[in-house]
């Protein structure tokens, strides 16, 4: 960005919307600004101590018609405004069927992204040019705010929900990615890459992603990832259930029942820990609802299931 430029690159579709707006929000104030000040030194000048200027009660026609003038002129302004401002939220937020979807994870302090066939990348998104993308977007801590600034979109990313945002980038090119909302000492650090790409240049390197095959492998990295390791060992202050061996056993619940701890089973734990609390622990773990997807808990499962082994020996 040369110093003379006014505004960040432009890459995406809303993006020259969103200058105009702001250039006209800035054309409009700056104009009332200059008007109000103007006549307010206008006046003080007039009116200054001393002065000979003519004082007494304003002419009618400035009580009345002037007056009524500029009420209605800046109701109109204020409602003209709020329908720019409106119309061009609306169409940021409504994304076009059929946008490649991208799963967004943020924590403390990275992004994670997910590709519909399986790629994943850290900290980096690569986008196709002319092509619309829809990130579905959540937090596994607190919140954060995703920020690319040359699509002009700011977006904040929340534990226990999803919220997406859509773009469709215009100019091949890297982008920077920050974290716009103050979550923790590497704030400032969590930030990355937005490689937007010819649709067949994209085509070419999503498929070249390694795939992912090894479903406990990456079930063990999510174990570590999501956190679940700092609770679920042996070595941990937390008094959690050390997992090894844990599938295909019968656990017995606070509620009386004693259940197996199956594939259905390990899923509920995820999800829902506090309805099936297991006798002697404490019902202490959060949900994973909403921060794992189905992939991500067969992973997980998988993962346990491997642990069978391990607790044998
Ligand atoms: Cu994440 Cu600031």
């Amino acid at each position: 960005m040369s110093p003379l430029t006014l505004w960040p690159a432009t890459a995406s579709e809303q993006a020259a919307r969103i200058d105009m707006l702001f250039t006209g929000l800035l054309v409009i104030s700056g104009a009332i600004l200059l008007l109000v000040a103007g006549l307010l030194l206008v006046l003080c000048a007039r009116y200054r101590r001393g002065s000979a200027a003519p004082r007494g009660d304003l002419p009618d026609f400035i009580r009345r018609d002037v007056e009524i003038g500029w009420t209605a002129a800046t109701l109109f302004l204020a409602l003209f405004l709020f329908w720019w401002a409106g119309a061009t939220q609306l169409r940021a937020s409504d994304p076009p069927a059929g946008a490649l979807e991208v799963h967004v994870v943020a924590k403390q302090w990275m992004w994670k992204t997910r590709y519909p066939n399986g790629a994943r990348e850290i900290n980096a998104l690569h986008a196709p040019r002319g092509e619309a993308m829809r990130l579905m977007m959540t937090s596994q801590d607190v919140i954060h705010s995703f920020f690319v600034p040359a699509f002009r979109l700011k977006q904040d990313v929340l534990p226990g929900r999803f919220t997406e945002m859509w773009f469709r980038a215009t100019k091949p090119g890297e982008y920077r990615l920050f974290c716009a909302e103050f979550c923790g000492t590497d704030h400032a650090r969590m930030g990355g890459t937005v490689t937007v790409m010819e649709p067949e240049d994209f085509a070419r390197w999503v498929a070249a992603q390694p795939q992912e095959e090894d479903l406990p492998g990456e079930g063990a990295a999510l174990f570590t990832a999501l956190g679940c390791s700092g609770c679920h060992a042996a070595a941990s202050a937390v008094h959690a259930p050390v997992l090894a061996g844990v599938y295909g056993r019968m656990v017995h619940l606070a509620d009386g029942r004693t259940v197996r701890a199956d594939e259905a089973y390990l899923r509920d734990s995820i999800l829902q820990p506090k309805r099936d609390v297991v006798v002697g622990y404490e019902p202490i773990m959060p949900s994973f609802d909403g921060l794992v997807d189905e992939a991500d808990l067969q992973r997980l499962v998988a993962y346990l299931q491997s642990l069978r082994g391990e607790a044998a020996r």
